[in-house]
């Protein structure tokens, strides 16, 4: 009797280890030759860097589709095309799909839609993120509507889980027509160059339509989205660098939007000093530097993890630590367009602000901004409504919000940056900081426009004007009379001022009216 059973046992066995087999062999040995050789891993080598050693669980790996047209019945490889299961990353759970570009090209079938589907709706039940690894010739075409279908049954799911969980995508091949909608709603892209390329519609159908020349690599390519389009958040020079990027983003998040991010050890002093800060940021506005140099100063161990740094480069926005506590940084560079504020820099911040806020990331917002920049370009292009997004997020945004101006704080960008008006928790300033609703020369020439006109020495009569608007506006002691500022603290004390400001706003709960959705104006 136990003989009888152990071979029944055997046998089933047996199938199951072909079965496995068979799935893991994927499209075959020659496919996969040629998925290395074009500089690509295969969709489980990516999964395995992705995750903690051996921690990776398959689901649907016997998954076939069900096409019975053109020949498809003929071929049937388990798996059909994508991997998806859960796994730890820092020993937290998320579910992962990896497209296999070995089968059919990573085409997305209806059961292959069905597998992903399933995980997302898995991740939504769990509260843990959803991490793409997108490889795919898109739609499969012998499939049709079914396909099509299933992308957007993959898009409803990113659109309801937007804000639930962290969605992130990474791009290592191709990634064309609607199936660029996915990851176009995850909360982050990154992209490997010259291997990965996004476009709704590709060069052959560009060349076509407006006899536009183009390649792959320079229509969308990872340059031309991590740069141009701002489609992109990351670019890295291969996978395994982009893999390991995937895991420090999500060090940075929580699982969901009802937890916290995860606290790390930090050995660095809580309130070490940041004199440089003296020295390295020029005291005369006018002059620039790198805003880096102050996010790393106060940083834990001078660590940021920097989002989207090839686009708009006159915001720049990121992650650092406080205490080893998450904290996104939305800051103008006075090293790029002296700081302004245009179309890109504002959709960039909006985005990355409302993602933090989403996801219970406490703000730290750094102003150096002249204003938003002239010209009809900015004008034509709608900077109204653009900007205006970035105004919204800041203002909508309920998480501990600190801000600090190091300098310029002008104009209309100084109620967008974060402001007390818009329900900042805690506003610091340097000594350096000058708040006023323009600079001294415009102001002097719209305000004194007859005393210079009349003046017998035009030039030393607008010197003496100059002169008398900074005392009285280019500081920040105005704002602070008024309580617009809440301390004016040395730039020495940068780090312990932020790292006791967050402390305070460790509890904070602030709600907005309840509605069914904002209409921020896209
Ligand atoms: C079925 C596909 C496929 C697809 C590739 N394959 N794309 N099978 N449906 N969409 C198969 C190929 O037949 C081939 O099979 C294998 O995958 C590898 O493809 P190759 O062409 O040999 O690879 P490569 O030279 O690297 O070229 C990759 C490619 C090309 C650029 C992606 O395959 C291609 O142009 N595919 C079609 C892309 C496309 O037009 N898709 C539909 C877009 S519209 P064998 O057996 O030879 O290995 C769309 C709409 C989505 O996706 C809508 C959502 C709303």
């Amino acid at each position: 009797m136990t003989e009888a059973v152990d071979d029944i046992m055997k046998d089933k066995l047996a199938l199951l280890a072909d079965n496995w087999q068979r799935a893991e062999a994927g499209g075959g040995t020659a496919r996969i030759e040629k998925q290395h050789k074009s500089g690509k891993l295969t969709a489980r080598e990516r999964i395995e860097l992705l995750l903690d050693a051996g921690s990776f669980v398959e689901l649907d790996a016997f998954v076939v589709h069900q096409c019975r047209d053109f020949g498809m019945e003929e071929q049937r490889i388990l798996g059909d095309g994508v991997i998806t299961g859960h796994g730890l990353v820092d020993g937290r759970p998320i579910f992962v799909f990896a497209q296999d570009f070995t089968v059919f090209g990573g085409s997305l079938s209806g059961a292959y839609a069905r597998k992903i589907c399933k995980i997302m709706d898995l991740a939504m039940e769990n509260g843990a993120p959803v991490v793409g690894l997108n490889d795919s010739g898109g739609a499969r075409i012998q499939e049709g509507v079914m396909s099509l279908g299933g992308y957007a049954d993959i898009f409803l799911r990113n659109t309801l889980a937007s804000g639930v969980v962290p969605q992130i995508s990474a791009v290592m091949g191709p990634c064309a027509g609607g199936a660029v909608y996915s990851p176009a709603i995850t909360d982050f892209i990154a992209m490997v160059e010259n291997t990965s390329y996004m476009f709704v519609t590709g060069p052959d159908v560009i060349k076509t339509v407006t006899h536009e020349e183009v390649d792959k690599e320079s229509l969308g390519g990872a340059a031309t989205h991590n740069k141009k389009s701002g489609v992109a958040h990351f670019s890295t020079p291969d996978e395994p660098t982009c893999l390991a990027l995937i895991r420090e983003l999500l060090s940075f998040m929580p699982s969901n939007n009802v937890e916290e991010a995860p606290i790390q050890p930090c050995d660095d002093a809580w309130d070490r000093a940041t004199d440089e800060l003296l020295t390295q940021v020029p005291a005369n506005a006018n002059k620039p530097y790198d805003i880096r140099t102050v996010i790393k100063a106060v940083a834990d161990s001078r660590n940021f993890l920097e989002v989207q740094d090839g686009f708009a480069p006159n915001i720049v926005v990121g992650f650092i630590r406080l205490e080893g506590r998450s904290i996104g940084v939305i800051a103008n560079q006075p090293g790029h367009l002296a700081g302004c504020l245009d179309i890109n820099a504002s959709i960039k911040g909006a985005r990355f602000v409302r993602f933090c806020d989403a996801f219970n990331i406490p703000l730290l917002t750094l102003v150096d901004v002249p204003g938003f920049l002239p010209g009809t370009q900015q004008e034509w292009g709608g900077i109204i409504k653009h900007g205006a997004k970035l105004l919204y997020a800041f203002a909508e945004a309920t998480v501990p919000k600190v801000t600090l101006i190091t300098r310029k704080a002008y104009g209309g960008a100084y109620d967008v940056m974060n402001s007390k008006h818009i329900r900042a928790d805690l506003n610091l300033a340097w000594p350096t900081a000058e708040i006023a609703v323009m600079g001294a020369e415009g102001a002097v020439n719209i305000i004194f426009r007859r005393e210079l006109k009349d003046a017998e020495d035009p030039v030393s009569k607008r010197a003496e004007l100059v002169a008398d608007y900074e005392r009285t506006f280019n500081n920040p002691y105005k704002a602070a009379e008024l309580g617009y500022i809440d301390r004016v603290i040395h730039p020495g004390a940068t780090r312990r001022e932020l790292v006791s400001a967050f402390r305070m706003l460790r509890n904070k709960r602030a709600t907005n009216p309840p509605r069914k959705h904002g209409n921020i104006p896209l």
